[in-house]
Formats: C-alpha cells, sequence, structure tokens
C-alpha cells in the first residue's frame, strides 16, 4: 500500500507555486516527484544493511529544476532523444523543428516536456501528471494530450505508465531521463557499477550521437554487456564508437519483444540492484558524460560532476523517423500511445 502525499516545492520565475509528491510504501521506502518536468526528484531504497539511501540525482528546490540543462531527473517529450536536422517527414508534410543540440532537435526542442509545468493529480495510490502540448508548439504537428502515471509499489517499483493521444498525426517518444546511482547521490562516479544489457545489437552512431541507420553487433565491442561488466572497465577505449560519444551515450535495441527485462544495474558497494522493465525497442545508456559541476548545483549545493549519474532511457530508436528499418514512433491522430517502463530495485545480499 503506497500513501502519496504533497507538499510545496518552490516556486518558478513566472511566480507559479510547484509541488512535490511523495510516493511511499509499507516499508517507508519512498520516491519524489515533482510537477515541474514531471521529474522524478529522489528515490529512497534501502541498501544490504536495510539502511534507506537516496539513488537519484536531483535539486533542492523548483529553480534547480527551471535553471537546469541536463535533463535530470525529468520527463522527457514530445520526442526522447535526437532527430538529425530537426526536421522529418510525415505523409507527403516535412516538418521543421526547432534546433537545441548543434543542427538536431534533442529530447522535444528548446522548451520540451522536461520545462513544463505538469497538471498533478493524486489518484489512489498513483500520481497522475498531464500536459498538453499546443498545435505546432517546438514544429510537431498535432495537439497531443500526454498523461503519466507514476506508482512505486511494496516491491520497490517505480513504474512509469505514459499515454498519449493527439488530433493529428504526430511523432511521440516520451522517456525519463532519471540519473541514478545506487550507491546514493553524491557518493561518486557510476563508474564503479556493473551493467548487463540484454541486447545483441545496438544502433552505431555517428560523431553528433545520431544513429547512421546500422545496427551492429555488440560482440567484440565496449558496448558488449550482454554479461555483467564494470561500467569504467571500457569507458575509455579507443573504440571509435566510444571516442564520438565521449564515453557510453548509446542506443542499445534490447531482444525479444513486448515487455521484458532489458537492463540490470549493480553496485557492489550497497549491494543496491535495479532491474529495468520496457516495451519499447530500444534503451538509450548515457554515462552522464555531459555532467560537469557547474550550476545550478544539486541536492544539498553539491555540484554535480561528470559521471556521479547513469541514464537508462527507454525509447524508440533516435532519428527513427530517417530509417525504413527502424520502427516509427508514429502516434496518428485518434489512436492511443500506450508504454510503460518499470524500474525495480533490490538487493543482492
Ligand atoms: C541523452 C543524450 C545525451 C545527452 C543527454 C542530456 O542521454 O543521448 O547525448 O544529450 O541526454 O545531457
Amino acid at each position: 500500500m503506497t500513501t502519496v502525499t504533497k507538499k510545496d516545492f518552490g516556486t518558478l520565475s513566472t511566480g507559479e507555486a510547484v509541488s512535490l509528491y511523495e510516493l511511499k510504501n509499507s516499508s517507508g521506502a519512498y520516491v519524489e516527484i515533482t510537477d515541474f518536468g514531471g521529474a522524478v526528484r529522489s528515490i529512497n531504497v534501502p541498501d544490504k544493511n536495510g539502511v534507506l539511501g537516496d539513488v537519484a540525482l536531483g535539486y533542492d528546490d523548483a529553480s534547480g529544476y527551471e535553471k537546469q540543462g541536463k535533463y535530470i531527473g525529468a520527463l522527457i517529450g514530445r520526442h526522447g532523444n535526437r532527430i538529425e536536422d530537426a526536421r522529418f517527414k510525415l505523409g507527403r508534410r516535412v516538418y521543421i523543428l526547432d534546433k537545441n543540440d548543434g543542427r538536431n532537435n534533442l529530447h522535444g526542442g528548446i522548451k520540451g516536456f522536461d520545462k513544463k509545468l505538469w497538471t498533478a493529480k493524486i489518484d489512489g495510490e498513483a500520481l497522475v501528471l498531464t500536459y498538453t502540448s499546443p498545435d505546432g508548439e517546438e514544429g510537431f504537428p498535432g495537439t497531443l494530450t500526454a498523461t503519466i502515471k507514476y506508482t512505486f509499489d511494496d516491491n520497490n517499483a517505480l513504474c512509469i505508465d505514459y499515454s498519449a493521444t493527439s488530433d493529428a498525426d504526430t511523432v511521440c517518444n516520451l522517456t525519463n531521463h532519471c540519473y541514478f546511482n545506487l550507491d546514493g547521490d553524491g557518493s561518486g562516479s557510476i563508474e564503479n557499477h556493473s551493467i548487463k544489457i540484454n541486447a545483441t545489437h545496438f544502433t552505431v552512431g555517428n560523431s553528433e550521437c545520431l544513429p547512421t541507420g546500422y545496427v551492429a553487433k555488440v560482440e567484440g565491442t565496449p558496448l558488449d554487456f550482454t554479461s555483467f561488466h564494470v561500467i569504467g572497465e571500457r569507458i575509455n577505449s579507443k573504440h571509435e564508437q566510444m571516442i564520438f560519444a565521449g564515453g557510453y551515450d548509446h542506443n542499445w535495441c534490447p531482444d525479444g519483444e513486448g515487455f521484458r527485462c532489458v537492463a540490470t544495474l549493480k553496485a557492489a558497494k550497497s549491494g543496491r540492484v535495479m532491474d529495468v522493465y520496457s516495451d519499447l525497442p530500444g534503451m538509450q545508456f548515457y554515462s552522464g558524460n555531459f555532467l560537469d559541476g557547474t550550476a545550478p548545483f544539486g541536492k544539498g549545493g553539491r555540484a554535480i560532476q561528470k559521471r556521479d549519474g547513469l541514464c537508462l532511457e527507454t525509447q524508440f530508436y533516435p532519428n527513427s523517423m530517417k530509417f525504413d528499418n527502424f520502427e516509427k514512433p508514429i502516434l496518428k491522430a485518434g489512436e492511443k500511445y500506450h508504454h510503460v517502463t518499470v524500474y525495480r530495485f533490490s538487493v543482492d545480499k
């Protein structure tokens, strides 16, 4: 049984009030989520000794979230990751988007869903966030309403249930940009964590981190996580893919279809384990290469340094509108987008 409560989380520069919601389960483990950007602000789960610790990076108040440019904890939309040249063809039209990553569109554009104040509602054990994106926002067609249902159950599973509808054909690729550190926020680099990614293939990227359309085997590369590897083991490899991305920042193609376990993350020191489940075709493993210690500072005023956290972003493959061999994130007018991601926390004793 989970109890959801609400408190103040400060104000935006516009004067709008922001709230923080706490989802606490029967064991006392809890997750905090703000309606600004729908960001997960903390995830407090036990270590191998039963001691609660916060495994998500975040900020102390709303202004941190308003100022940040790293998408920490936030919901991402309408389209997670990159769209090359900030344009895509749908039907007979080419849609021109805002550019916010060189010539490309990243994570929905200049003011994506991570910078919106969502409408929040406590619905029993769930927190439901809604945002309606007007037709043409950031260049995307159709008025799109996104509804995100967050739950945190007694098995310490944080479930993110994403749905959306649009009044015109559009693209929709929603994700969450939580930065995890299973030894705890502020405990240093995630390079000592181990990860297993249930994917024999990944999408080859170029120097802009854009998929080129090629799907390659992970075998024989530093991207092979079909069995557990320590993240730092090959992160400085001279393999071209690692040089291009400055670490891990690639889309894996998890094996199988439908809702399945796509990755497992472990931290030996705390004994914490996180399993990621998704029904989407892709997952971006991003090792926090662009975190750089600059303001705004994180919780407790601490600077957030390179690789202090890592992201596992479930998604359609980036740049997928461009390639026939990639499943497309097209949402037709009147149809329903519905996908589910679960981050489940446990311990290895
Ligand atoms: C994603 C991208 C990265 C980076 C981060 C945000 O994970 O793949 O290249 O842009 O978001 O900093």
